[in-house]
């Protein structure tokens, strides 16, 4: 709470057409030990001009001369300036008290009533902070949110353009190398002349083959290079193997008609779907104990939207609210990154997630990690001697 004194005085704009009132209220208050800076007004005119100054608070008259509280506090409304306003009236009808409220007013009083003038003073005012210190909280609030979003969402970006890059780095580096070694190792066992060195570059061919196996998968779920074929194709690999690997029945749906579509998706976003229905599909894997999954990919009204369902046991809040689970947060971040978002629903039934993103008013584009390995260099060729 602010305390007036000499150097800040409480800065009172009185609209009152009375002298003798004006001057009775100030005194009254000074009594009361207030220190004041007071001005008097009564015509609309010299009243805005005085809006430009700073003040604590409006005391004014219900009745003026060609002028009314009522129309006072509007224009302060439409001056776009919260100071606490407080009427003050010879007569004031119960009616009349009511629709000052509700119009904004802090208070009213009797002029009769002066003994309550300063402490409706001090707690309009204290009011009136109050209510800024929640909207600055509020505001702050706000923007820290946003800039959570946007760390989050920088961080999955930046989190794709590194995986992108140690995967071509495997597969410049690691992938060169194991397969110059394989070709070698191959010639070797060729022109081997005892038994013992063709068994010995056998074993170090397979050994060698796994070593292959392992860089493909790994660069695999760094960045799959299947997307480079389209999402349907992407996804219709995942649910595959999905299937093979869970024994869950995956089916997947896509829409005949927008395939050309599907095709040229924006760019961010078949990652950003590839990487939702992975997730989703690792949940189910995880937590819902499911006999069936479907997933639909839809493209309707110019939004693309992937839908996972499941027929599991379903989530709760409690679920979403877990400490050290940040997969589907991150799933929201992560549409975000192209200007999408996710919806969670569960029920007894299972769960169901939708990803839905808009392609037509898609925000900028978030910088493109490097081009998955292009097909003449898929690591897959490496296999083929
Ligand atoms: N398909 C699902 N069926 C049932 N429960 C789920 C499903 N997906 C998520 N959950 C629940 O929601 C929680 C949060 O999921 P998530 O954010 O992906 O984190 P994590 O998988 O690392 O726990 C999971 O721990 C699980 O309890
Ligand atoms: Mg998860």
């Amino acid at each position: 709470m602010t305390f007036f004194t000499a150097e800040r005085p409480l800065r009172l704009l009185h609209l009152e057409d009375s002298e003798l009132d004006h001057e009775l209220t100030l005194a009254h208050l000074r009594r009361n030990g207030m220190v004041l800076a007071a001005l008097r007004v009564d015509s609309e005119a010299d009243y805005l001009r005085a809006l430009d100054q700073p003040w604590d608070v409006i005391v004014s008259d219900y009745n003026l001369p060609g002028f009314s509280g009522l129309v006072a506090l509007d224009l302060l409304k439409a001056h776009g300036r919260d100071v606490p306003f407080v009427i003050v009236s010879g007569e004031i009808g119960e009616d009349t008290a009511v629709e000052a409220m509700r119009n904004g007013a802090s208070d009213y009083l009797l002029k009769n009533n002066l003994a309550r003038l300063e402490p409706a003073l001090l707690h309009a005012i204290e009011a009136a902070e109050t209510r800024r210190a929640r909207e600055r909280a509020d505001r702050e609030l706000g923007a820290s949110k946003q800039r959570l979003h946007e760390l989050a969402q920088h961080l999955q970006t930046s989190v794709e353009m590194e995986r992108a890059a140690i995967a071509r780095e495997i597969h410049d580096d690691v992938g060169g190398s194991l397969t110059a070694l394989k070709f070698d190792l191959a010639w070797i066992a060729r022109h081997a002349g005892t038994p013992e060195v063709v068994a010995r570059a056998s074993g170090a061919l397979e050994t060698v083959s796994l070593a292959i196996e392992a860089s493909q998968r790994i660069m695999h779920n760094l960045r799959p290079a299947i997307l480079e074929q389209g999402l349907v194709a992407a996804l219709q690999w995942m649910a595959a193997r999905f299937e093979r690997r869970t024994g869950v029945a995956c089916a997947l749906r896509t829409p005949q008609a927008a395939l050309a579509q599907l095709h040229h998706l924006p760019a961010g976003v078949p990652l950003v779907a590839y990487r939702t229905a992975q997730e989703a599909l690792t949940n189910i894997t995880k937590h819902a104990q499911a006999s069936r999954v479907e997933i639909d990919l839809a493209l309707a009204g110019g939004v693309l939207s992937l839908e996972v369902s499941d027929n599991g046991r379903g989530l709760s809040q409690d679920d979403l609210a877990k400490a050290r689970s940040f997969g589907i947060r991150g799933l929201h971040e992560r549409a975000g990154t192209v200007g999408g978002w996710v919806d969670l629903s569960s029920g007894p039934g299972g769960t169901t997630l939708i990803l839905s993103v808009p392609l037509h008013d898609a925000p900028e584009a978030p910088p493109e990690p490097p081009p998955p390995l292009a097909e003449a260099e898929d690591p897959t060729g490496w296999g083929d001697l």
